[in-house]
């Protein structure tokens, strides 16, 4: 490793201090509180020292300590941060995490895969249990900014059919079947996104032939459910910012696509149903102006939990809209 210049050096060392102590305090405020609630993952920073550019979040035990990389970012930066967070909050070299985060259309990165462990552990959030891995993927496999509309969902889904598009590892699918959703229906175009879901429906002990997973691209899948007439009374709709077709022959901008999107999505839902739409794009503008529906609120304040609450960024935004 080339260590930086003696007052880069000197530079990186006040700041992880700094950020040492910032992170200590945070955990101290939390962890009792989200103990209490059986919360296993929650974050404790997330770029509120405007010169260290990181986030921070907690998982049983574990840390995982993310850069949100630029040009001038250098290697010996993370690592410094890295230990020092470690050592104020006690935690073993093994269980620290170090990421790299890219922003913008690089985002898309983040689905690649960082290494081949294959190794989980199980954290709990309230009455679920889900498998993480920290280890393989810049996203551990559950979004803890979303718990509370997770919850949303819990309290809405009685009954009803429940569709879950972008699903990933299935968390919002097995809160809809504990909330006694009569089928969920979970789509994600990643094989191994599937697989985790239906681990993590096992590992709830919710039943494989009312809660099916899916893998298809969402726009197809929506097509085949409108000619099969399917519908649904309640939805979660949280596409990433950018993808692109593994042909390549297509591009999903959640800005520009996501009209199109919720017409289709729209399309196969009954009246009055539910429509949960969420993206975490930092300049979005939602247009709603075509679509057929009876209203659209932001939630963003009821969806975002304290934790996440941050003068820098929002994490997400999220809409309740009914159709
Ligand atoms: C931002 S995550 C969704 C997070 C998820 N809603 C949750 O709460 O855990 C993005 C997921 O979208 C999937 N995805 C991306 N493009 C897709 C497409 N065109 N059709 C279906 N799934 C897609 C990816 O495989 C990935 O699992």
């Amino acid at each position: 490793m080339t260590l930086p210049k003696i007052e880069l050096q000197e530079t990186y060392r006040s700041q992880a201090q700094m950020f040492a102590n910032k992170v200590k305090k945070r955990f101290k405020h939390l962890r009792k509180r989200f103990a209490e609630q059986n919360i296993d993952v929650f974050r404790l920073y997330d770029w509120d020292i405007p010169e260290i550019r990181a986030a921070v979040d907690w998982y049983a035990g574990h840390l995982v300590i993310a850069e949100y990389k630029r040009k001038q970012s250098t290697p010996e930066w993370l690592p410094m941060m890295g230990a020092a967070v470690a050592e104020a909050l006690n935690v073993p070299a093994e269980n620290v995490h170090l990421k790299e985060r890219f922003m913008g259309a690089q985002e898309g990165n983040r689905y690649e895969r960082l290494d081949y462990t294959d190794q989980k552990i199980v954290v709990s959030e309230r009455d679920f249990l889900f498998y993480v891995n920290l280890w393989d993927y810049v996203d551990t496999g559950l979004f803890s900014d979303h718990r509370n509309t997770r919850k949303l969902v819990r309290e809405q889904s009685e009954g009803g059919d429940f569709l879950n598009l972008y699903c990933y590892t299935g968390s919002f699918s097995c809160y809809a079947a504990k909330g006694g959703a009569r089928t969920t229906v979970s789509v994600d175009r990643s094989e191994t996104a599937l697989r985790w879901a239906r681990e993590n429906m096992n590992l709830n002990g919710i039943d494989e032939a009312a809660n099916t997973l899916i893998q298809a691209d969402t726009f197809d899948f929506l097509k085949n459910a409108k000619r099969e007439h399917r519908t649904f009374d309640l939805a979660v709709v949280d596409p990433p910012s950018f993808s692109t077709s593994r042909e390549k022959t297509y591009a999903f901008d959640v800005s520009a696509d996501h009209p199109s999107l919720l017409s289709a999505v729209i399309s196969v839902m009954n009246a009055g149903a539910t429509i949960f739409f969420s993206t975490n794009h930092q300049n979005f503008e939602l247009h709603l102006d075509r679509l057929e529906i009876t209203d659209a609120k932001e939630i963003t304040a009821v969806t975002i939990p304290e934790d996440y609450v941050s003068k820098k960024k929002t994490i997400h935004r999220c809409w309740n809209i009914t159709v």
